[in-house]
């Protein structure tokens, strides 16, 4: 063969796994409403940063008919480019090659680009399209899986992994997603669970579709397993794009700072009326924060999961911040397990990535009630406290409203190293709420008053002006200090740059038990 001879060959295998599982089954990807794993690839990353390897790495299984079936890449799509002109590393499930499906040799491609992406620390997005385990390949498929979990818990902490779903997602093939950091998955077209309809069909008797017991709804909505949806595959891998700009690329690196053009002293002068008389009355948290945050930069996650609490990204002065807020218009702001939940798993990906987190405080408690108990509130709200109290990050909280009873030293108070505490005069910083406190105390009072009712109101009005305010915990310097709410912008773009420097650590362990 001449040497122009061999570049052809190089140039005709390359086009054969440009094709994957062929033209019919990439037609077939397309009917569904589904890009290839090659087109996913072009729009994630910045145009012709792609750089691909292990084109040709091919399945060695001779059962089942597949010693004839061999398709070059064996299903999965390997590399590295940029975002933003950032380095990150990427695999996208080929779904025309025997369905994407997991085998040992497409395990070993995955396993690569993560090792690279450790010793280089740099992020690692999945594209996952795939029918789960290479069914011809048993337990040699199980067993690959178990390489990319083991990886995937070993990464977790080190650089962000982020994994978008874009077609199916069954049996363990869930579990490497439900361990990186968020999950992104496509409307109508994704879907994840441990078993199908049909299994479930089989063993519990229940009728379920695959959109009800695993699409992008009820993962967003109801399960808390996924933290993004998209209406499109485009928009999905956009959404990536966008994610990854609040991101450092690891666990030693700082978040990119981006230039804005919103001034760092911008003060809002609406959020001087944004809180009602009413301490029952609700108002939307996000009001608040997109008047303080640099301009259109909060970027929700899990914005229809635990809805009474408020978790997201956002810039001040360019550099990214983590958000923890209350939602006091839905279940008044209240902690309830899955509240919990959400805010303490974000509250620790900001910790391991150095991401300063920004907590906005109106909480009238934990959710009491039977549901709430038998769940394990104390062991889901422990999270949230455990969370919060390891973290080293600049701490930042403003209390806008309530801080009531074990709430109040959850949310980031100084107790649990909260770094810098404001209140604006609106907070009511108490073991609980007026009506309540006053019912308990004073209930013998009350009771033999002449008129018990004006007795209430007189003992209700005297609790509220002593204890419905920021300064007793301001004198004691629980609250650092007292802020106007139109302040807040520059308040805490000042305390950033203070803490910029910021140095903490916990003693030194293997790791700390959290209560999960
Ligand atoms: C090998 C597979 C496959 C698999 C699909 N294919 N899944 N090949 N192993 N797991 C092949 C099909 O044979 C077909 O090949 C092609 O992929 C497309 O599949 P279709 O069924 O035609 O597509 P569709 O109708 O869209 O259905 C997709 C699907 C279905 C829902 C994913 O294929 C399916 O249910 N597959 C099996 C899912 C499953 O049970 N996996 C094992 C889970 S257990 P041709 O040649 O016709 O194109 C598991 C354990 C992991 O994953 C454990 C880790 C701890």
């Amino acid at each position: 063969m001449t040497t122009k001879e061999k570049i052809e060959e190089l140039r005709r295998r390359r086009a054969e796994a440009m094709l994957g599982g062929g033209e019919q089954r990439i037609a077939a990807q397309h009917n569904k409403g589904k890009l290839t794993a090659r087109e996913r690839i072009d729009l994630l990353l910045d145009p012709g940063s792609f750089h691909e390897l292990d084109m040709f790495v091919t399945h060695r299984s001779q059962d089942f008919g597949l010693a004839e079936q061999r398709y070059l890449g064996d299903g999965v799509v390997t590399g590295y480019g940029l975002v933003d002109g950032r380095l990150i590393y990427v695999f996208s499930q080929d779904f025309t090659v025997f369905g994407g499906s997991l085998s040992e040799a497409h395990a070993g491609k995955i396993c690569k680009i993560m090792d690279l992406a450790m010793k280089n620390g740099a992020p690692v997005i999945g594209l996952n399209d795939s029918g789960g385990a290479r069914i011809q390949e048993g337990v040699v498929s199980l067993g690959a899986y178990a390489d990319i979990f083991l990886r995937n818990t070993l990464a977790s902490g080190v650089i962000p992994q982020i994994s978008a779903i874009m077609g199916p997602c069954a049996g363990g093939a869930v579990y490497s997603p439900a361990i990186t950091d968020f999950i992104f998955m496509v409307e109508g077209t994704s879907h994840m669970f441990v078993t199908g309809p049909s299994v479930i069909k089989t063993v519990t008797h229940e009728d379920v579709t695959f959109e009800d017991l695993g699409g992008a709804g009820v993962h967003n909505s109801i399960s808390g397993v996924a933290h993004f949806a998209s209406p499109s595959e485009p928009e999905c891998l956009l959404g990536i794009r966008h994610l990854l700009s609040y991101l450092p690329s690891n666990n030693v690196d700082d978040p990119p700072i981006v230039a804005i053009d919103d001034p760092a002293d911008r003060q809002e002068m609406a959020l001087d009326s944004l809180i009602p008389d009413s301490p029952n009355q609700p108002y939307a948290m996000h009001d608040v924060l997109n008047a303080i945050v640099d301009r259109g930069s909060f970027y929700e996650v899990q914005a229809e999961y635990a809805r009474n609490i408020i978790v997201g990204f956002a810039r001040l002065a360019g550099r990214s911040v983590g958000i923890v807020a209350q939602q006091p218009s839905v279940l008044a702001g209240v902690l309830d397990i899955n509240a919990s939940d959400k805010a303490a798993r974000f509250v620790r990906f900001c910790d391991c990535f150095n991401i300063p987190i920004i907590t906005f405080e109106d909480v009238p408690g934990f959710l009491p009630g039977v549901s709430q108990e038998l769940g394990g509130i104390i062991r889901h709200g422990a999270k949230l406290l455990f969370a919060y109290c390891e973290a080293t990050v600049p701490k930042i909280t403003v209390i806008t409203r309530k801080a009531y009873g074990g709430a109040y030293d959850v949310m980031s108070s100084k107790h649990v190293r909260g770094d810098l505490n404001y209140a604006w005069p609106t907070a009511e910083i108490a073991v609980m709420g007026v009506d309540g406190a006053v019912n308990i105390i004073f209930k013998d009072e009350i009771a033999q008053a002449q008129d018990p009712e004006a007795k209430r109101l007189e003992l209700v009005a005297d609790y509220q002006s002593k204890f419905a305010n920021p300064y007793i915990a301001a004198e004691r310097g629980y609250i650092d200090e007292v802020i106007i709410p139109h302040e807040t912008r520059p308040r805490l773009i000042a305390a950033l740059e203070m803490l910029q420097n910021k140095r903490d650590a916990n003693p030194p362990k293997k790791h700390g038990n959290i209560p999960l």
